[in-house]
């Protein structure tokens, strides 16, 4: 796996436990969940009607969409009571390196700039 794929967006202490915050990766907005210790991330957009997931209470492994209650898997994206033309939620890989959140951008999405250009943490306090 390139190194170069992997993405910081932020620092692991922006996201407090049991919540979730939004970050840009190459122009689309992530959800990156902090489950005590453990990160996981997935489009910041609910199959439904849009909403948005970031926002959303956690329960266990599922997060519930802010706007009409569904829940939606955090590990593959699934959405509970999902109806044919409601698809999966686009899930990330994520990794935590010296203490900051990585996101690994997917081999086939093209990058429309220089990664280093192109990340814009929303979460950043400090
Ligand atoms: S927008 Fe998520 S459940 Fe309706």
């Amino acid at each position: 796996m390139n190194n170069s794929n992997w993405v910081r967006v932020t620092k692991c202490e922006n996201i407090p436990p049991r919540e979730g915050r939004a970050v840009l990766l190459d122009g689309r907005e992530v959800a990156v969940f902090n489950l005590g210790g453990r990160f996981l991330a997935l489009e910041n957009s609910c199959p439904h009607r849009g909403g948005p997931l970031a926002d959303g209470i956690l329960n266990g492994e599922k997060v519930v969409c802010p706007l009409h209650a569904r829940k939606v898997c955090l590990q593959s994206g699934a959405m509970e009571k999902a109806e044919a033309h409601e698809p999966c939620v686009q899930t990330y890989s994520v990794r935590v390196l010296d203490g900051y959140v990585e996101l690994l951008v997917p081999e086939w999405q093209p990058l429309s700039v220089p990664l280093s250009a192109n990340v814009f943490p929303i979460v950043e306090t400090a």
